[in-house]
Parts: structure tokens; C-alpha cells; sequence
């Protein structure tokens, strides 16, 4: 697809990203306030639209009402996570129109899958907007939102570009004055899905998979390090469907660069999310075994344990082979803590289909999960399913999976009581004194210790459990 604005008339000028600060208009400095909704991999997204604007000039505001430009990366998931958009944009509408009135002008930007999936409906629906931008166009934040805010017909930005947004996008570089990251960051090396389970809207919203080069990761993830990071979280919607080009040209499998990436001097922890079964390969169970900074914790969603519902969502696996792949993975690592996604309510679902949700619930045994109801998207398949579960059915369902689901994380919680766990410390907590870091397992580890230890690994003797979190004692 070609690179044009989509629906404005003016060509777009081409921005180089490494080109310094983009002209402004008018002296004083500007400042954006961007709100993520969703997923791991907007929070990522929004970081790096935040450095794209930091370089043209902008600087980041906590606060909504002094902001010139509000960015809203925004979730398509399900019909909730859509609709706090609108309710979003109507309280902006009203700080845009009260900040006028003192003559600032405000710039309200959609960014993300709403932006992705409704386009110039947004605008339609709420004519406060001045620009819609969707994720693969982010490298052009910056000049879109100087040219929104020029005033005029709003930007409709929604094409998959040709070029790659991620090397368009400026490295991560931090200026020298600022604080150091937080230890643990976020770190895209796959993007988009081509499973097309029924009820999604990520391939349409995020479009095909598509994998960044390992060199690339690689700079970025030594970079981070370089600014105090001492774990990465490696992301993709589809993240083992990872087969970027490695340095010798072939592809390379998850498994294969997480090997590579542990050997990073000072990067002491990895992680990856968001996992389907169909993809957890060889190489990657094995890395489980074998690589020490690969941290025990495993989300694999299975979405249904019915083989009738499973077919019916596209999933191409059967519960059998979820029950089977489960197996390798603890063989390779037998203390790893599994998560999962799980829809209720799927059009058709019986309660028998259901009991066979639950039934592998509690033999698999998570240490975490998210549960939902199903929602249907427009323009999916499963959304037009004749037989479409009632409101309370779904709820009801939910609540039965949900209180199963609580037992299991707070008994996996119980279970750490008594262990010295290794925790990242990285922030701190809600009381004095204290840090607040994750176990292995993913679990917030609240421990009295010296703000110092921010990103430090630290033994902990952890002393009590609760749902949520654990705490200790440290060693
Ligand atoms: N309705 C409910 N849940 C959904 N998910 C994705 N699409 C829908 C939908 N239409 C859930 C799946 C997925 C997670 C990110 O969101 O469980 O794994
Ligand atoms: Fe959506 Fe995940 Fe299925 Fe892809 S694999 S279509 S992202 S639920």
C-alpha cells in the first residue's frame, strides 16, 4: 500500500526521524499527555511515541488539562475497551473547548486499534478529533500532529505504510538529564497475527505478522540495558510466531533469539508474551530448560477447553493437544507458572462445553489468568454466529471461571510461602520504606528494603501471601 494520507488532500511531507527536532510553530514549549488503553504492547507503543515527540520538541505532562496535544492509544479487543474511547474523547471535547477559551488550542489525537479499525468513523462520531493515526504510522506522530494542529479538515491516518515504522521511529535513546528507566521494560519483536481466530480483530487491526530483525532487537535491547534496564518483556501479538531475520539471513525462532539475547552482559531476566500453542516449538520449550534468564513463567491462552468450541474459534489445536504441549513445557521447566486466556459465552457454547472449560482449568492449575466474556467484534466471523449466548448466561459463566481461577492464583501465592525467591526490585511501594519487585513467576513482591536496591536482584524470604502479591523479607 502506498504511503499517502488516506483521506486529507495535502501530500504528506516525508520526515526524516534522525533529523533532530521538527520545526514548531509558535515559542512555547509543547506538552503531551498520552493515555494507553490495552495491551503490554501499546504501553510499548505509547513509550515510543512519547520519544518520537520528546525529539520534536514536546515534553511529557502527568496532567491532562496542561496538555497542547492528547494522544489516546486505544484497545479494539472488546466492545468495553472500544467504548471508553468515546467516553474518553467527550471529556476531552469539553477541556479542548474550556482551554480555548483562554486561548490554548488542544490537539486530540486517536492512536491504536480504534483508530485502526473505525478510521474516519471516530470523527464522524466525534468531530472533536483532529487526528487519527493508526499503529503502523507512529514514525509519523510528530509532523501529523503539527499539521492536525494548523487546524482544517482532521488527518485520517490509517494505511500499513511500506516503510518500517520501527526503523523510522527514533532509536531509543534517552537524553543525558534524564532519570534512568525503570528496570524492567517493554521490547516489540513481532507485530500483527495471521491465525484469525473468530473472534478477533487483531489481524485486521494490526494487520499481518511481521518480525523485526534480530539485529535490531538487539540494539535496542543493549541500549535499554545500557539505560539500567535489567529485564526485557519480549512482545508480539503472536510473540512465538517470532522469525525475524537473523545475522546469518535465515530466520530465527523465538527460542533461538532469546538465546542470543541472554547473552547480553547485564540483561538478567527475559520474558515474552503473547504465546499461541501452535507456536511453542522445540527450540523454544528447550530454551526453557536451558537458559537461565529465561524467567519460569509461561502465558498460553487456550480460550476454550471444548474441541467443538476451539474448531468453531479457528484455534487449530484441540484440548488434547494443549493438555499434551503443557506437558512438554513442565518436563523442560517443571516449577513454570502458567497463565492463560479463556472466553466464556462463545456463540453456541452449552453448559456441558463450558464444564469442559473448567474441567481444564483445574487439571492444567494456573498461576494467573484472564478471563472474558465473549464480545462480539464488527467484521469478525463469530460476530454474525446465529446462536449468540445471553448477557447473564456469560456472566454467570464468568463468575464460576473467575472464583476457580482465584482459588488456583491464590494457592499458587500459598505456595511461595517459606521459599527465598529472587525479585527484581522496582519501584517503590505503597509504604515507606518499602520496594515493590516480581518474583520469577511474575508475582509483586512487596519487601522493606532501601530505595538504593531499585533494580536489584535481591534474595527474599516471602512471609505471607495474598490474592494479588506476595510479601517478604529480605535476605
Ligand atoms: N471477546 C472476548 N474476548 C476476546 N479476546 C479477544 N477477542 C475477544 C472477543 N471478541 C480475548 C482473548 C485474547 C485476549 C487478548 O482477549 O482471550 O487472548
Ligand atoms: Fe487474535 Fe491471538 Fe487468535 Fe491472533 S492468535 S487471532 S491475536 S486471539
Amino acid at each position: 500500500m502506498d504511503d499517502r494520507l488516506s483521506e486529507h488532500p495535502e501530500p504528506a511531507e516525508p520526515v526524516e526521524a534522525s533529523s533532530g527536532p521538527a520545526p514548531l510553530t509558535g515559542s512555547a514549549p509543547r506538552r503531551v499527555h498520552i493515555k494507553t488503553f490495552g495491551c503490554q504492547m501499546n504501553v510499548y507503543d505509547s513509550e515510543r511515541m512519547g520519544e518520537a515527540l520528546a525529539r520534536a520538541g514536546y515534553t511529557e505532562t502527568a496532567s491532562v488539562e496542561d496538555a497542547d496535544l492528547v494522544v489516546l492509544n486505544t484497545c479494539h479487543i472488546r466492545e468495553k475497551a472500544a467504548e471508553k474511547v468515546y467516553s474518553e474523547i467527550g471529556r476531552l471535547r469539553q477541556l479542548k473547548t474550556a482551554r480555548a477559551a483562554v486561548g490554548a488550542d488542544t490537539v486530540i489525537a486517536v492512536a491504536g486499534c480504534v483508530a485502526q479499525a473505525e478510521g474516519a468513523e471516530i470523527v464522524r462520531r466525534a468531530p472533536a478529533v483532529d487526528l487519527v493515526i493508526g499503529p503502523q504510522s507512529y514514525h509519523r506522530l510528530p509532523e501529523l500532529a503539527l499539521r492536525a494542529g494548523r487546524g482544517g479538515a482532521a488527518i485520517i491516518e490509517t494505511e500499513f505504510p511500506d516503510e518500517d515504522k520501527f526503523a523510522a521511529l527514533p532509536a531509543r535513546a534517552m537524553p543525558a538529564t534524564a532519570p534512568r528507566r525503570a528496570p524492567s521494560a517493554f521490547l516489540t519483536v513481532q507485530e500483527g497475527c495471521d491465525k484469525f481466530c473468530t473472534f478477533c480483530v487483531v489481524p485486521y487491526t494490526r494487520g499481518m505478522e511481521y518480525s523485526r530483525s534480530v539485529a535490531e532487537i538487539e540494539a535496542e535491547a543493549r541500549r535499554l540495558v545500557a539505560q539500567g534496564v535489567a529485564e526485557v518483556t519480549l512482545l508480539g501479538q503472536n510473540v512465538n510466531a517470532f522469525h525475524g531475520a537473523g545475522p546469518d539471513g535465515a530466520p530465527w525462532s523465538l527460542g533461538r533469539l532469546i538465546r542470543h539475547l541472554a547473552d547480553i552482559e547485564g540483561l538478567a531476566r527475559i520474558r515474552y508474551t503473547t504465546s499461541h500453542p501452535r507456536d511453542m516449538d522445540d527450540e523454544l520449550i528447550a530454551a526453557h530448560r536451558d537458559v537461565a534468564e529465561l524467567m519460569p513463567y509461561l502465558h498460553l491462552p487456550f480460550q476454550a477447553g471444548s474441541d467443538r468450541v476451539l474448531a468453531a474459534m479457528n484455534r487449530k489445536h484441540t484440548a488434547d493437544e494443549y493438555r499434551a504441549l503443557v506437558a512438554r513445557i513442565r518436563a523442560a521447566r517443571p516449577d513454570i507458572a502458567l497463565s492463560t486466556d479463556i472466553i466464556v459465552g462463545f456463540p453456541g457454547e452449552t453448559e456441558a462445553e463450558f464444564q469442559a472449560t473448567l474441567d481444564l482449568v483445574r487439571e492444567i492449575g494456573y498461576a494467573q489468568a484472564y478471563s472474558f466474556k465473549y464480545s462480539p467484534r464488527p467484521g469478525t466471523p463469530a460476530a454474525n454466529l446465529a446462536e449468540q449466548v445471553g448477557e447473564d448466561e456469560k456472566s454467570e459463566r464468568l463468575q464460576r471461571l473467575q472464583a476457580l481461577l482465584e482459588e488456583q492464583q491464590q494457592a499458587f501465592n500459598q505456595a511461595q510461602v517459606g521459599r527465598t525467591l529472587d525479585v527484581l526490585l522496582e519501584k517503590p511501594g505503597r509504604h515507606a520504606g518499602q520496594l515493590v519487585g516480581r518474583s520469577p513467576y511474575l508475582q509483586p513482591v512487596h519487601v522493606a528494603a532501601d530505595a538504593a536496591l531499585v533494580g536489584r536482584i535481591v534474595s527474599v524470604g516471602i512471609t505471607t501471601a495474598g490474592p494479588n502479591s506476595l510479601s517478604g523479607l529480605l535476605l
